[in-house]
């Protein structure tokens, strides 16, 4: 039906008939906020690169998770920064360590807010990387156990999720199987499927003290050329048992996100990264772009594109900014 008998301006003219016809919302619902725990007390260590975030020992955290339930934002993602790093990550698996303080502190005093933690070694790790190190080199086999024993020690602190981000092979199965031999049958994982070696995760690693301290994650994570591949990877913690499956970068992947969603039958989560909230913040500081429209876009691109779950250190802007009725 072409011009002038269709004219597509007609359902642009007024902001209701806009928002009426508009295919894709952002929902408070489908965000989940990336928190970072510290040891200590009344902690509120502003990261540099992330202006507006910070490292929060427990009493803190669990202010800023409150904060984020009253939001009505449904879920948080936690990492944590331990007070020693050894080669093999211990703290990771410690039952007394930072993210296990921080899992059990939410839940006693926000038990309806979703948490979420993520699995891995290099906040850990004193060489930095996300498994074990032999002959300088990362190894796959002997890591699974490590993450294994992680993600129980998360959901024995009571963790309602866990989250691998370390990218080893049969990582899912492995925390499968030992969740399930813990009786955590029905924990889910949100697998960090197709997790790229990316630069946008720089502050992210300012944040967690996490940077490799030597090479780099090329050995693990996928090449940013590959979108093929990102289905195999997804595939694979399809089978070995994942409940939620992971894009990661957001932006720089959509292609990656919307293939996974076509493909897979699977909720699909987009990690919308430290690199791309830093993106905006920045441009928004010097004046070169209107950080707020800038933030809703890129986030509602990334539920175009097919991500049912956002992961954002912007969930609290967004959730403000939806209660105030604005629309992106
Ligand atoms: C840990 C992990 C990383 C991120 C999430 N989990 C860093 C990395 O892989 O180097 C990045 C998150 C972000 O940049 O916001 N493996």
């Amino acid at each position: 039906m072409p011009y002038p008998v269709f004219r597509p301006r007609r359902l642009r003219e007024s902001a209701l008939l806009r928002k009426m016809v508009r295919e894709t919302r952002l929902d408070v619902g489908d965000l989940i906020y990336p928190l970072f725990a510290v040891h200590g007390r009344g902690i509120r260590e502003p990261i540099p690169s992330m202006p507006g975030q910070c490292r929060l020992s427990v009493d803190e955290l669990v202010k800023e998770a409150k904060d984020a339930a009253g939001m009505r934002i449904p879920a948080v993602l936690l990492f944590g920064l331990p007070n020693a790093k050894d080669p093999r990550g211990s703290e990771a698996y410690a039952e007394d360590g930072i993210v296990q303080q921080a899992v059990r502190a939410v839940k006693d005093t926000i038990p309806d807010l979703l948490v979420i933690t993520d699995v891995c070694l290099c906040q850990y790790t004193s060489h930095g990387h996300c498994g074990v190190v032999e002959d300088g080199r990362v190894k796959n086999d002997p890591t699974l156990d490590l993450l294994a024993r992680t993600a129980v020690s998360h959901v024995e602190a009571g963790a309602d999720m866990v989250a691998p981000s370390d990218m080893m092979d049969g990582r899912v199965a492995a925390i499968r199987e030992s969740l399930d031999d813990g009786g955590f049958h029905e924990t889910p994982i949100m697998a960090y499927s197709a997790k790229y070696a990316s630069s946008f995760y720089g502050p992210f690693r300012d944040a967690a003290e996490s940077a490799p301290q030597f090479g780099d994650r090329r050995s693990y994570q996928m090449d940013p050329g590959n979108a093929i591949e990102a289905l195999r990877e997804v595939g694979l913690d399809v089978d070995e048992g994942a409940d939620i499956v992971m894009v990661k970068p957001a932006l720089p992947y959509l292609d990656v996100i919307a293939r996974v969603k076509g493909e897979f039958g699977l909720p699909v989560a987009a990690y919308s990264v430290s690199g791309e909230y830093a993106m905006i913040k920045a441009a928004g500081r010097l004046g070169w772009l209107d950080e707020e429209r800038a933030m809703m876009e890129s986030l509602i691109a990334i539920r175009r594109a097919g991500a049912d779950l956002v992961i954002t250190y912007f969930a609290k802007d967004v959730a403000r900014l939806l209660e105030s009725g604005a629309t992106p």
